[in-house]
This record gives structure tokens, sequence and C-alpha cells, in this order.
């Protein structure tokens, strides 16, 4: 198939990145906003920071001896941790509102070699079967997913993994998620959530952990959501933590807050 798409130029982009990111706040649980964001996204070289750019690997071991088996990352967008998370033996499930994440999360087919040859790099769709054409990205430009690579050399494999991609809300009652999860990570989205709204976000992940479960939440751009969200979830009887690889204590529910600029 012909690649007809167009990149907009770098001014057009932030605009039009700025105006859709003011809808998503109005609409957060908006999947055809969020399958927009994702098809422009997917156009620009930095869809490649969404698949990579999360730096998990450090707690892996930590999670491993700490025994942590299931794992939900809510909110997944494209990201590929779902499958490094399965590759070193982790129950995982990653959910997503938007049809279009999934499916462009889910497209890849990691492997050990793709691991150590830099998987992400060169993409075309005849070696991904992505049913919807090619990543931009083809330069060989050192960025964050640099880093990236290198972090997942090391990954330990474990057999015994276990992965699932879900398109739903994972604010929804009847979320299709049930199981509690020893570890939920929810990346770069509770952002665009405010008040009631942000209030059942945090308390649908709350509800939704094991007896000693931890969560992970990193926010973008809005410093003041991590004090709201640390102050909502401290109601929920959560244990706020400054740092899990320094944590000795693995009693009762806790949470890590990041701010990532
Ligand atoms: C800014 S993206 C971040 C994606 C990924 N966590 C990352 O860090 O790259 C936010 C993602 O959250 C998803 N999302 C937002 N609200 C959601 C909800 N209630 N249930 C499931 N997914 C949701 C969106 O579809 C989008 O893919």
């Amino acid at each position: 198939m012909e690649h007809t798409e167009t990149k907009m130029d770098y001014t057009s982009r932030n605009k039009y990145f700025y105006e859709l990111n003011k809808k998503l706040v109005n609409e957060p649980r908006s999947s055809s906003l969020w399958d927009e964001y994702w098809s422009n996204k997917k156009k620009e070289h930095y869809v490649m920071d969404y698949m990579t750019k999360i730096h998990i690997v450090n707690f892996v071991e930590r999670w491993i001896n700490t025994g942590i088996k299931t794992i939900l990352v809510a909110g997944n967008g494209v990201s590929q941790h779902p499958k490094l998370l399965q590759y070193a033996g982790f129950q995982v499930t990653a959910i997503d509102i938007s049809p279009y994440a999934t499916l462009f999360a889910s497209a890849f087919h990691l492997n050990t070699y793709d691991i150590s040859m830099k998987f992400f790099r060169n993409l075309n769709p005849q070696k991904t079967g992505l049913p919807y054409g090619e990543l931009t990205d083809t330069d060989d430009d050192p960025d964050d997913s640099s880093m990236y690579y290198e972090e997942v050399k090391t990954l330990p494999k474990r057999n015994g993994g276990t992965l699932e991609f879900i398109t739903g809300d994972f604010i929804s009652d009847d979320m299709l998620v049930t199981k509690p999860f020893d570890l939920i990570m929810c990346y770069r989205t509770l952002q665009y959530y405010s008040g009631d709204l942000l209030k059942k976000a945090c308390q649908s992940l709350v509800s939704r952990l094991s007896f000693n479960g931890f969560l992970m939440i990193s926010v973008t751009n809005h410093r003041h959501i991590v004090q709201e969200i640390s102050d909502l979830l401290q109601n929920e009887d959560i244990r706020i933590i400054d740092d899990y690889l320094n944590e000795t204590s693995t009693d009762g529910k806790r949470c890590q807050l990041i701010f990532e600029t």
C-alpha cells in the first residue's frame, strides 16, 4: 500500500495537538478522540517515545523479588512495556479506551531477537504486520528510545508470562478486568482528569489492587495533579512512598507518584 500520509509542519502540529489536548481534558474518556490522537501521533516521529519511553526495567528485578505476579497497565496507549513484562514472566493485562491504540500496541511481535536487535528501528508493514501503514520513524537519530534499547537487553527472561490486550475503560464498573492486580501502572494519563472524574479514576485503580498491591502513577505537565492524586489516594488508605526501589516494607497498598517533565 502506498504511504500517502503527510507530516504536519512543526507549528501546525503543536497547534493541532494543543487543541486536541484541550478537547481531551473535557472528555478524557472519549475513545474517538483518543483514536484521533493516536492515529495522528503515529504519523510523527514522537510515537516512538510513546512506545518505549517508560523506563521500567530497573524495577523488574525488584518486582520479581517482592513476589509481584499480576500487572495491569491502565491507559497503555501504544506502549510496548506489556510485552516486555510478559517476557519477564508476569501475567499482564493492558487496557486502553482507544481501539486504535490497542491494535497498534498489540500488532508487534516481540521476541528476544527483536529486543537485542533494537526492534523498533526501521519498522515496515511487511515486517510488523501492521494493518495501517508504515511508521514514519525510520531515521537513526539517537533519542530516548536508544536508552530503552540498552535497558531491555538486561531484562531477565522468565517463562510463564501471559498477556492480554483489552479495549475498555478502566474507570467503568463493568470493566472487563476484574481480578486484583499486584501492580497497576498508570502512566501519563491522569493529567487529563480532574474533579470527580479524577477521584473516580483513582478509586477505580485502587479497587483493582490486591491486598498488598502497588500503584505506580505518573503524570505530565500539571504538577498540581500530583498533589491532588496524593490527597485522593490517602483518603483511600494508600501509603504514598517516595521510591519503590528503596522500599523495604511491602505491607499494605502503596503508591509511587511520579511527575514527568
Ligand atoms: C497520553 S496517553 C499515555 C499512554 C501511555 N500510558 C504512555 O505513557 O505512553 C493516555 C492513554 O490513556 C488512555 N485512557 C484515558 N482514559 C482512559 C480510561 N478511562 N480507560 C482506559 N484508557 C484510558 C487513552 O486512550 C490514551 O491511550
